[in-house]
């Protein structure tokens, strides 16, 4: 069985090279609104999102993260556009929820993604803070993964995907 939701799922794949067209803002806003319709906890939508669709910010939040991991070179792949979900300690489901939500609806219109992870380790540095800061990230948010957006400039790799599953019908 299919239809157009399950072969947008199927299709998905993580792009990590993006040319420097920019993602329509409204694209971005539809993004961030299904973002905001994935599921929560309790319905407890204690999260935030920072939508940053500047290069320079970008190559500022990449400068600081590379400084933190010691990767001076870091450049978060380049991306066109950057969306960052931001949640209080625990809330990491909840906007694993969002990221998943923000990749699909971008493969949906055309927009190429990947997940970044490296915030997650680097987001309380106090030079990756500060511009987190500056994008609106809520001081007291932890962030668990972001979004790095844009138009792809080459293939994905293909990944086999497994199909580790158990079926009990009686
Ligand atoms: C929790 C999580 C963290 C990830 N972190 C990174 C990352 O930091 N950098 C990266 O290039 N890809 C990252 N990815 C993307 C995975 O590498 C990718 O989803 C996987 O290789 C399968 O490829 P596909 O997305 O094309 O199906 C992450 C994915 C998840 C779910």
């Amino acid at each position: 069985m299919t239809n157009e939701v399950i072969q947008n799922i199927l299709t998905r794949r993580s792009v990590r090279a993006f040319q420097e067209k920019p993602v329509e803002r409204e694209k971005i806003d539809t993004l961030l609104k299904c973002a905001t319709y994935a599921p929560s906890a309790m319905n407890r939508q204690t999260w935030h999102f920072s939508a940053v669709l500047s290069a320079a910010k970008i190559k500022k939040l990449a400068a600081a993260m590379g400084e933190a991991l010691g990767s001076p070179n870091y450049n978060l792949y380049c991306p066109a556009a950057l969306i960052i979900p931001s949640n209080v300690e625990g809330g990491a489901w909840d906007n694993a929820c969002a990221m998943e939500n923000i990749m699909l609806a971008a493969h949906s219109m055309g927009v190429a993604s990947v997940w970044i992870n490296q915030l997650s380790d680097t987001c309380d540095d106090p030079r990756v803070r500060a511009v987190l800061t500056e994008l609106g990230v809520p001081e007291e948010h932890k962030v668990f993964g972001m979004a790095a957006l844009g138009y792809a400039a080459a293939e994905p790799r293909p990944v086999e995907k497994k199909y580790p599953v158990t079926i009990i019908e009686d």
